[in-house]
């Protein structure tokens, strides 16, 4: 019996036990308090022993109500009202570390589970969780990317067999330094069309519930890294090198074949738009406007450019403001302008 409560209590908060206890205790108190009055056959009523009802008994008389029992009553009140003095401002003291830490607790447990759901498929499930959803098996068990099969259909014939290919898998452990959690999640639910990336969320045909998928995001917030040490990084590997920059974080969406490792015309239009031949320099005839761009992306239905509107709901043109420094953005802005 111990082996199925033991995990049971364990579930509950001290403060549940606590109530439990009172209530346990309240219960037992009410149940020998109406064994030990029921009625038993032959016994005469309560109060019968008595010549006097109680109300009619002699109370103390003034001396004794206002001498040491007066004073036990003001002394009695006084410790408790210090109790309040004191335990008041304590309690208030405390409030908001104690908010705080409920927020970071909540946040915790959610991205706890995240973890769990995160974590490729096969890996062992923890007691209380449903299973995995695989995410690591493709994006790397700490979201630093990879790559992954998949069977491609062609594009323009479907009647051709479809033909595997590896298809590089974007990191996520920066993902929420370039979208925000509200992208994140719709990505989320609705996948990346034409791409392994598939849909989660119910909404999207997939199997994941909200809360699943706000488990993900909280999950995805814990392992983000400092965006100084990414742009450290990105420094490191790619200096301020507008088509090395282009090549590392732009193409997998600007130039079709990227992905694969069959790269077309760089910046020539995938899932985003094309860039060449003018393109950019039409939409952005200033530079600042086309820097401001790049650094902040695009919002689903809000205009950029000239003509443009961010168009993805799920997440479109990513923002690279945390990820780059001023000067790399400024590089890949003199680079797109004249591809
Ligand atoms: C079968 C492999 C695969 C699985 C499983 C998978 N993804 Fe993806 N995911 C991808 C690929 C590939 C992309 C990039 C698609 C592209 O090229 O635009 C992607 C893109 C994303 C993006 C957008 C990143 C960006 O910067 O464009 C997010 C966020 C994401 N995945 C989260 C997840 C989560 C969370 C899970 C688990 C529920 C998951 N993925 C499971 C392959 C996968
Ligand atoms: C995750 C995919 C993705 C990545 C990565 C990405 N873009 Fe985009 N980009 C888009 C999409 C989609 C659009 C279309 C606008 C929208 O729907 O948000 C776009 C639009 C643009 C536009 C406006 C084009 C026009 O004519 O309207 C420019 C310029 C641009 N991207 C440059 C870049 C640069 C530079 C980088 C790399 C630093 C980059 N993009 C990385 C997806 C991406």
């Amino acid at each position: 019996m111990s082996s199925s409560v033991t995990p049971m209590l364990a579930a509950f908060t001290t403060q549940q036990k606590f109530g439990f206890a009172v209530v346990v205790i309240l219960t037992l108190g009410w149940a020998a308090y109406i064994v030990t009055h029921l009625k038993k056959e032959g016994t005469p009523p309560p109060g019968a022993e008595m010549e006097l009802a109680p109300n009619r008994k002699p109370y103390f008389d003034d001396d004794a109500l206002e001498g040491h029992r007066l004073d036990r009553a003001l002394l009695g009140g006084l410790v408790l009202m210090v109790i309040v003095a004191v335990g008041l401002p304590l309690y208030w003291a405390r409030e908001p570390s104690r908010q705080e830490g409920a927020v970071r607790g909540f946040a915790n447990r959610a991205a706890g589970r995240g973890l769990v759901l995160f974590q490729p498929s096969g890996s062992p499930i923890p007691e209380g969780n449903i299973g995995h959803f695989g995410c690591g098996g493709c994006h790397g068990t700490e979201g630093q990317g990879g790559t992954t099969n998949f069977v491609m259909p062609d594009p323009l014939d479907a009647t051709k067999p479809p033909r595997i290919v590896k298809w590089a898998v974007p990191a996520l452990n920066t993902v929420l330094l370039r979208y925000s959690p509200e992208e994140v999640t719709k990505i989320l639910v609705y996948g990346r069309a034409n791409t392994p990336m598939p849909a989660w969320g119910v909404k999207g045909g997939g199997p994941m519930n909200d809360q699943q998928i706000e488990d993900l995001v909280a999950y995805l917030q814990s392992i983000q890294l400092d965006p100084a040490e990414v742009r450290k990084a990105s420094l490191a590997e790619f200096g301020t090198d507008g088509a090395k920059l282009f090549d590392g974080f732009c193409s997998r969406c600007h130039t079709l074949g990227w992905s694969i490792g069959e790269p077309g015309t760089p910046g020539g239009g995938a899932f985003g738009p094309n860039l060449r031949n003018g393109e950019t320099v039409s939409q952005f005839p200033d530079k600042k406007t086309h820097v401001a761009f790049i650094t902040e992306g695009a919002e689903y239905a809000k205009p950029y450019g000239l003509r443009g509107v961010g168009g993805d709901e799920g997440g479109g043109m990513p923002g690279f403001g945390k990820m780059l420094t001023k000067e790399q953005i400024e590089a890949i802005v003199e680079y797109e302008r004249q591809l």
